[in-house]
């Protein structure tokens, strides 16, 4: 069993900075069109994800499964083309590897303290892991950006990926309430001219690391010595997690994840994450990031607590609920063969109907899927799933409806507020 997670886990930021990222993180003055803001897609009533297998990023209209591709112009071209990650305790210190592809993460590669897709143009100053992640959903085109010619931060990224951040950071500058509390919560910050993308992703980290700490669940409690917090099929779930399922030699520790990569062998829809040279809608995992073939169509582990929030599961959602999950561990390659479009309750979006499902259609690349399949968990039998799932269930945190800081009625920039 993993040692218990504490406050002492974890980096500490100034509480003025967590409540100034509070406020930007749920307003759309971030976005390129400001019509969606990081809780869009990470939401507390999803689990801090969205609720979806695959997302609707900006032009989309709604919250959760309610959310449409839109209308008109600003309807969206295509889908995100992978799960919404919920965003639990991820300003632990041990966490050192971002996105269900590693491609952020702590590492002195471009001399600047993180490997990430901005390489060499990452701005200095970044106060964690969390800050240099927050930067990139904001030059995300379907995330947040918008298409080129649609807004000013559109066409500066498509320029070159930090061109858009001097933009965005002026609109955030501008408006006096952000000014003032920029001077208050960050000690080198003079007059809101000073504000730069840097401070705004700080905040943004500060807020995450803070609000999103969670481990104070019924499995926490019995970590702690409480034996009466489990009942008896989770205790069942628990031994097999631990031990006959070998769950934990990738959901390792205390955060239930070896932050490494491996290859389930999810089934494949969705416009994919391809690649400059890719012809076919797919997306080969870690290895876009790597470039080492060892790496085709591997994911990285996610972590565990509070999974019982956040399905659909898998790096594209491929699965509804919990207990498909788990009995794709135990069977991939049947689950792989078996598996039905209607198993991921994809949102539906009428004018990308014929394009979802395309990637299906092509053998040889099914083929190659299938193959690269690492055998894991054997000899899961249903009631041995019902068990996991109800331990998986033992690990929602206890006091997640009153959170420090909450969804704030209002926003600076007067911006709806999902
Ligand atoms: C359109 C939906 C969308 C929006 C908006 C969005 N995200 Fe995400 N977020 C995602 C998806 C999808 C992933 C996983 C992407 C991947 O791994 O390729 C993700 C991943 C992350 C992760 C990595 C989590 C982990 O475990 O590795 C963090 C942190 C995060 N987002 C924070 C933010 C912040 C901060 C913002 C606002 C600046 C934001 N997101 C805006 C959809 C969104
Ligand atoms: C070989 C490593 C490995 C083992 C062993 C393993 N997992 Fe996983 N697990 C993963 C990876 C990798 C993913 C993500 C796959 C993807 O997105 O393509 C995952 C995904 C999951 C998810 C979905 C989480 C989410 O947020 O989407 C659950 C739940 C889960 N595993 C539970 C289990 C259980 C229960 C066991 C034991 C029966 C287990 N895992 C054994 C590597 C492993």
């Amino acid at each position: 069993m993993p040692p218990a997670l504490s406050a002492t886990d974890f980096i500490t930021f100034p509480p003025e900075q967590a409540a100034l990222g509070q406020l930007l993180f749920y307003d759309k003055i971030l976005s390129g069109n400001k019509n969606i803001s990081c809780g869009t897609c990470h939401h507390p009533k999803f689990g801090t994800s969205d609720g979806v297998s695959l997302g609707i990023g900006e032009g989309g209209v709604g919250l959760g499964k309610d959310r449409h591709g839109g209308t008109g112009h600003a309807r969206i071209e295509r889908r995100v083309p992978r799960n919404a990650l919920a965003l639990w305790n991820l300003g632990a210190r041990d966490v050192h590897t971002l996105m269900h592809d590693g491609r952020i993460s702590r590492a002195d590669t471009y001399n600047n303290g993180f490997n990430t897709p901005a390489e060499e143009w990452l701005p200095g100053g970044l106060n964690s892991l969390l800050a240099a992640q927050a930067l990139f959903p904001l030059t995300s085109e379907t995330e947040m950006a918008g298409g080129t010619g649609e807004n000013e931060v559109a066409g500066a990224v498509y320029d070159r990926i930090d061109k858009g951040w001097p933009i965005i950071a002026k609109r955030v500058r501008s408006i006096p309430e952000y000014g003032h509390r920029f001077v208050a919560a960050f000690d080198h910050i003079n007059t809101p001219k000073d504000v730069t993308i840097v401070e705004i992703a700080n905040a943004l980290a500060a807020f995450q690391a803070l609000e999103f700490q969670s481990y104070d669940s019924p499995f926490d409690r019995y970590l702690g010595g409480d034996e009466g917090a489990l009942d008896a099929s989770q205790k069942r779930g628990k031994a097999l997690f631990f031990k006959a399922g070998q769950c934990a030699s990738c959901h390792s520790g205390p955060l239930f994840s070896d932050q490494k990569f491996h290859a389930l062998g999810l089934p494949p829809f969705g416009p994919g994450r391809t690649r400059r040279f890719d012809l076919i809608a797919r997306d080969v995992g870690r290895m876009g990031e790597s470039d080492d073939i060892a790496d085709a169509y591997r994911f990285r582990t996610p972590m565990l607590r509070n999974v019982a929030l956040t399905a659909p599961y898998g790096h594209n959602g491929a699965y509804a609920n919990l207990a498909d999950m788990i009995h794709h561990h135990g069977d991939p390659v049947g689950r792989f063969d078996s598996w039905m479009p209607d198993d991921a309750g994809l949102p539906e979006v009428p004018w990308l109907r014929s394009v979802d499902f395309i990637i299906m259609q092509d053998k040889a690349e099914i083929t190659r899927q299938r193959r690269g399949i690492a055998p894991i968990g054997q000899g899961l039998t249903v009631s041995n799933i019902d068990d996991i799932a109800a331990f998986l269930k033992a690990l929602t945190g206890a006091t997640l409806d009153t959170p420090p800081l909450g969804v704030p009625s209002t926003v600076p920039s007067g911006l709806t507020v999902d």
